[in-house]
């Protein structure tokens, strides 16, 4: 057993269990996750901290609505790497205190990146079948992240984890955009058609996903061990 799986201060033995148990699948699929997390969150990092990385449609968009622009790029870059670090089932289980602060750090930032979001929806010069796909983006995303941060608070961490889940998903929207653009592109689809089709395209099939995940993922020890962990405060 290594030092990591083995019970000592802050790993009870069930703790150690559920570690030992995580699936290499599980293993391999946030690794490529937050790979791909972490590049977008430095693209957004970098339109925010650094002027010359803004194109003629960045400059535009920070023209007409700065300060919403720079909520949600600040905001959406710290939920994707906050979010996947929470998403770690091994940190999770061995670092309560650290998931507790960055929890709150993940909720701030989606309120701040997902209302910006919404405002920017409204305004987006893709038309009106964007602006709604956009929109009921940043209303689920806010809805599902306030959902399990409500759990959590009521100690209910099955509800908490689920909820969170589908937050998440919603968070890598903004990988999934970045996937499927360039794709459209590869394949003839003319940009507007792509992006009208892609701000639905973008969200939807990320639900669909965390749902199939969520009914088909390993149990028993997680669940054990998700409600020794204390009520976030
Ligand atoms: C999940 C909810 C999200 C919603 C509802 C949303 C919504 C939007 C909207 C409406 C725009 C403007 C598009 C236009 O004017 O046509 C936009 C652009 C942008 N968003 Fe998001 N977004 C979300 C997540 C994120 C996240 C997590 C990031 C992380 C970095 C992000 C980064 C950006 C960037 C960098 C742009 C500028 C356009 C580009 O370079 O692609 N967004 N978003």
């Amino acid at each position: 057993m290594s030092a990591a799986l083995r019970p000592g201060p802050g790993v009870t033995a069930t703790r150690a269990v559920a570690i030992g148990h995580t699936p290499l699948r599980l293993h391999l699929g946030w690794t490529a996750m937050t790979l791909l997390a972490l590049a977008v969150a430095g693209y957004g990092a970098a339109l925010v901290l650094a002027p010359a990385a803004r194109n003629g449609f960045i400059r535009a968009l920070l023209e007409a609505s700065w300060l919403p622009a720079l909520l949600h790029f600040g905001g959406g870059s710290i939920a994707l790497v906050a979010g996947a670090v929470q998403a770690h089932r091994g940190l999770r289980l061995r670092r309560p205190a650290l998931h507790r602060w960055l929890g709150r750090v993940y909720l701030l930032a989606v309120l701040a990146s997902g209302g910006a979001g919404l405002v920017l929806a409204t305004r987006s010069s893709a038309g009106p079948i964007a602006q709604w796909g956009f929109g009921c983006l940043a209303v689920a995303w806010l809805a599902t992240t306030l959902v399990g941060w409500r759990h959590a608070r009521a100690g209910r961490y099955a509800g908490h984890r689920d909820w969170m889940i589908r937050s998440y998903a919603l968070t890598l929207a903004a990988v999934t955009l970045r996937l499927l653009l360039p794709l459209s592109q590869v394949a003839g689809i003319p940009f507007m058609t792509a992006y009208v089709a892609i701000a639905w395209l973008c969200w939807l099939p990320n639900l669909l996903l965390a749902e199939w995940f969520l009914r088909t993922r390993p149990r028993g020890p997680v669940r054990a061990t998700a409600a020794m962990e204390p009520a976030p405060r």
